[in-house]
């Protein structure tokens, strides 16, 4: 081969190689992860049992199922977990650009944000409930057409926003930040229901006697069961996800953190009003 040749298939090589150094260390979120040494994880903290704010030892700190799977990765992957806190719309734009590595808040994999990032394999099943006002439930809401051009309530940023609108069609659905906003627009009579999750609505339920679930039931075509979110390419890191989500679900621990945060949550706001 002429020295020439030699040189041009070298450079190619050289070219091919750096780039291929390039593009993986733009995306092996594991790698980034473990050379910062942390890992920050984006969230909406006001989504008890999931995670919410609250006071341990005297000082404030989010607490719940998800904050205690956040640590459990943190452990595997030897870094710090540092929680960053914004409201749920924001969350996964946060991961997409790069300013969160992860996002850990009840978020749903659903088939359109699959597309846009990798999602670790799901674990908690949700199911969508409306929640009503006691006494409106046995007199006036008892089916679906009842709530024609009235206004509900829901999570800015959630698929409960398209469930609202897909079920209750002729009503008008109005997105607010947090749920806690949802409930008080609820108990103040400016809405007539909140599309929340059961596990998240059984809390305001429980501490408020005057809501309660209806019997109506909404469905849904999306893929709700709750999963980390990653950047897109996140292979490694799903992998190191997966193995510790699927430990934690074999032990029933996922279970037993929803319950236990259940009962700190309820604590917890007992002391400080509803929680939002
Ligand atoms: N599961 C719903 C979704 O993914 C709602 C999640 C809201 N999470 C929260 N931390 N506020 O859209």
């Amino acid at each position: 081969m002429k020295p020439w040749k030699k040189l041009l298939l070298g450079l190619a090589g050289i070219f091919a190689l750096t780039s291929l150094a390039a593009c993986s260390s733009s995306t092996n979120t594991l790698d980034k992860v473990k050379n910062k040494g942390t890992l920050t994880i984006a969230l909406n903290p006001h989504f008890a049992p999931f995670e919410f704010k609250t006071i341990q030892d005297g000082k404030d700190t989010i607490a719940g199922a998800d904050i205690e799977i956040a640590k459990a990765i943190g452990d595997e992957l030897g870094v710090k977990v540092k929680f960053s806190e914004m409201s749920f719309d924001n969350v996964l734009a946060n991961v997409q650009s790069g300013k969160a590595d992860i996002a850990i808040s009840g978020i749903s994999a659903t088939k359109e944000r699959q597309k846009i990032f990798d999602f670790s394999d799901t674990y908690y099943d949700s199911e969508t409930v409306l929640l009503v006002k006691k006494d409106a439930t046995e007199k006036t809401y008892k089916q679906i057409s009842d709530f024609s051009k009235k206004s509900i309530a829901v999570q800015k940023g959630s698929i409960q926003e398209n469930i609202a609108k897909a079920n209750l069609l002729d009503a008008n659905v109005v997105s607010l930040a947090q749920p806690g906003e949802a409930i008080n627009e609820l108990k103040s009579g400016q809405v007539e229901g909140v599309v929340l999750e059961k596990a998240i609505a059984k809390g305001y339920v429980d501490q408020n006697g005057d809501l309660t679930m209806s019997d109506i039931a909404l469905k849904s075509d999306s893929n709700d069961a709750y999963a980390v979110a990653m950047p897109k390419g996140s292979d490694d890191l799903k992998a190191k996800v997966n193995k510790i989500i699927a430990k934690l679900k074999k032990e029933g621990k996922i279970d037993s953190y929803v319950q236990d945060a259940y009962a700190l949550s309820l604590k917890s706001s007992s002391k400080s009003g509803v929680t939002i």
